[in-house]
């Protein structure tokens, strides 16, 4: 029994350091594969640094070019913005000229390059064809009762060179701006021309209006019918 047991104990004993050996063994399997764990694990940490670089250095690109085109935008805010403050103050200016008489000396020079400008980039033409336009739609509106007229101011046909067109024409022409205004006088008479015509193929009696005086009458009839006027029912100047 003892030897039995002793045996048992031996097995036991034996078993237990198998165990225990196995248990270092299991350890040391545990530590190495800890091991392959952490160097698993420091890929991961690496490859979470390279993803966090990238995502940083993408983040930090984006910003910059964020930054670059706000800054591009801002500049053409300023950009935008400067001449269209140049062209709410011209545009007064202009007024100014239509009520009042404002010599070339008392004509702001940025105003004549905001001028050239608005004829140069067509815009001239446009507002000009939708005010054309305007009127047209509005006498098309209208219900006539037989008495009514169409008054024509005609100093703008008349005058070979009104005085917005001397304002605008530089005395040295830098710009090359007689080329221009003039190009625009000859839009605007073709415009008022095509109005005329329309208004008159409507049955509108018109009525022309000039601010010349009535020694004029002669020359004034004459080139009205050289510009292509025709039928008007009078032509008041001033006496
Ligand atoms: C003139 O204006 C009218 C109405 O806005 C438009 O339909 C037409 O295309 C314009 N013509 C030109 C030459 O700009
Ligand atoms: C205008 O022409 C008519 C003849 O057509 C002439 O009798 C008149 O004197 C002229 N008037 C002026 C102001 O030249």
């Amino acid at each position: 029994m003892s030897a039995y047991g002793h045996q048992m104990e031996q097995q036991y004993s034996a078993h237990s350091l198998s165990s225990r050996g196995s248990g270092r063994r299991q350890s040391s399997y545990v530590m190495d594969s800890g091991f392959y764990m952490s160097s698993f694990a420091s890929t991961i940490f690496i490859g979470a640094l390279v993803t966090v670089g990238v995502i940083l250095i993408t983040l930090l690109i984006a910003l910059t070019v964020m930054l670059q085109s706000c800054q591009s935008r801002s500049h053409g805010v300023i950009e935008i913005e400067k001449p269209s403050y140049d062209y709410n103050y011209c545009q007064i200016i202009s007024l100014h000229v239509e009520l009042n008489k404002v010599e070339a000396d008392h004509f702001p020079s940025i105003c004549r390059v905001v001028a050239l400008q608005y004829i140069k980039e067509g815009q001239y033409a446009r507002d000009l064809n939708s005010t054309v336009w305007m009127i047209q739609n509005y006498f098309s509106t209208l219900k006539r009762d037989g008495v009514d007229v169409v008054l024509m101011d005609i100093d703008d046909v008349l005058s070979s060179s009104p005085q917005y067109i001397k304002l605008l024409v530089d005395r040295d022409d830098q710009y090359g701006s007689s080329d221009c205004v003039e190009e625009a006088k000859q839009l605007k008479h073709v415009y008022i021309l095509r109005l005329y015509m329309k208004l008159h193929a409507s049955g509108w009696p018109l009525i022309l209006l000039s601010r010349k005086p009535e020694t004029q009458l002669n020359s004034s009839i004459e080139y009205l019918i050289s510009a292509g006027f025709r039928a008007w029912s009078s032509l008041i100047m001033r006496r």
